[in-house]
């Protein structure tokens, strides 16, 4: 529908949505989209959903009205867990580009191209700028993406073969965002950063209307979500807002819980020490690509939320991140990003130390395909000792035939 304005989450200052905007120009506060939901409430009921597309753009009603730039993205799986009952598996890997990123960058590129902005640029852990490089071809826009130079070989080649402009950055995805903010004024480039740009929040909250619908209108007791920037849980629970305003919930809310690489945990540690804001990272190192983000622009929401919804903030390593791959392929048949997988240590800890319990209902996602992480996966296999056991291995290469 249409967006009524825009919202600035620190102060509350409203601003127009007839033209891009990136942070609150007061004190960069992340800027939320509001709509007129009251007047949505009992017109958009969630009965209508049925027959709907079967992508994110479902919920066009609740989204900018503008011609979406679409790949398909949204309205992956729920698969119910073969381990662990009472467990789902929200398989994000199934996205175009192979994770929840698409959502995002299809809202983005979708709103970048109804205000006519031609040149747009991010910093990127990795899937980012690939899902970017993928919308912005398909709508005829120009991408700039600036990446670590050890970014998944996947995800560099998804961005050159869409013709992306690509820059490897001697560095992290905070240095990238630097490059990006300082040239971005003469280059003409509008800046897509995490939660710089309001729309990617928007497409990430389809995740969150996704869950409830999946699960019969019923939400979980906790959500497990790996946590870089945090979009994706700002977005839920904007989500989560959302509908209770439209009345198809209520005030219960999941508990949100975040997890981190234990190389590059800036939220847990906040967490555990009680504090709102976090601080940068020093010599962040994970392979988890994507969770390697040493400090999140919106930091304060994502720890607001872990309070508010009585959440957890828990880290993985990467041996234990590793092993959960193997884990979830084996066990389940989902050959997950090791983001994604990062989600089951949290689970089996938290499983551990009593927070969760077997009945409770929790989702855990999974945010992209394991696919684009060979060459990483097979680094870390090198590492350690978790190469493939040699009985399952029936004879090596067989033939010339
Ligand atoms: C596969 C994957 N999972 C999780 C994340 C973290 O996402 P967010 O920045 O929304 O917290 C990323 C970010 O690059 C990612 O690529
Ligand atoms: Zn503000």
């Amino acid at each position: 529908m249409k967006v009524s304005y825009l919202e600035c989450t620190r102060c509350g200052e409203h601003l127009s949505a007839d033209v891009p905007q990136n942070v609150c120009p007061k004190d960069g506060g992340v800027l939320f989209v509001r709509y007129d939901l009251a007047a949505l409430r009992g017109k958009f009921r969630r009965e209508d959903l049925r027959g709907h597309v079967a992508s994110m753009w479902r919920y066009a009603e609740v989204l900018p009205d503008a011609q979406p730039v679409t790949l398909g993205e949204g309205f992956t799986p729920m698969l119910r867990s073969r381990e662990h009952a009472n467990v789902y598996i929200k398989d994000e890997g199934l996205n175009p580009t192979g994770s929840f990123k698409a959502r995002g960058m299809s809202a983005a590129v979708t709103m970048a191209r109804h205000y006519g902005l031609k040149k747009l640029a991010v910093p990127s852990a990795g899937n980012a700028g690939g899902a970017l490089a993928a919308y912005a071809a398909a709508a005829g826009l120009e991408a700039y993406i600036f990446m670590p130079q050890d970014v998944p070989r996947a995800n560099r080649m998804e961005a050159e073969y869409a013709d992306a402009h690509v820059a490897l950055v001697n560095g992290l995805i905070s240095d990238c965002a630097r490059i990006v903010s300082e040239r971005k004024e003469k280059e003409g480039w509008f800046d897509v950063s995490t939660l710089k740009e309001p729309f990617r929040v928007e497409g990430k909250k389809t995740m969150g209307y996704e869950v409830a619908e999946q699960l019969g209108w019923k939400l979980p007791d906790a959500i497990i979500y790996p946590t870089g920037g945090g979009v994706g849980m700002i977005g839920m629970w904007k989500a989560f807002e959302e509908m209770e305003q439209l009345g198809w919930i209520g005030s219960e809310r999941p508990k949100m819980i975040t997890v981190q690489a234990a190389g590059c945990a800036p939220i847990v540690k906040a967490w555990e020490a009680g504090k709102a804001t976090s601080e940068m990272w020093t010599g962040a190192e994970t392979f988890a690509a994507g969770l390697r983000v040493p400090k999140a622009y919106g930091d304060y929401l994502i720890l607001d939320i872990l309070k508010k919804s009585g959440g957890a903030a828990v880290s993985a390593t990467d041996e234990e991140i590793f092993a959960a791959t193997r884990q979830w392929a084996s066990m389940e048949g989902v050959f997950a990003a090791p983001e994604g997988a990062a989600s089951l240590v949290a689970y089996q800890k938290l499983r551990a130390n009593g927070f969760l319990s077997a009945e409770d209902t929790v989702v855990l996602f999974n945010t992209g395909t394991g696919y684009k992480y060979l060459d990483l996966m097979e680094a870390e296999e090198r590492k350690s000792q978790h190469r493939m056991p040699a009985a399952r291995n029936i004879g090596g290469i067989i033939g010339p035939y």
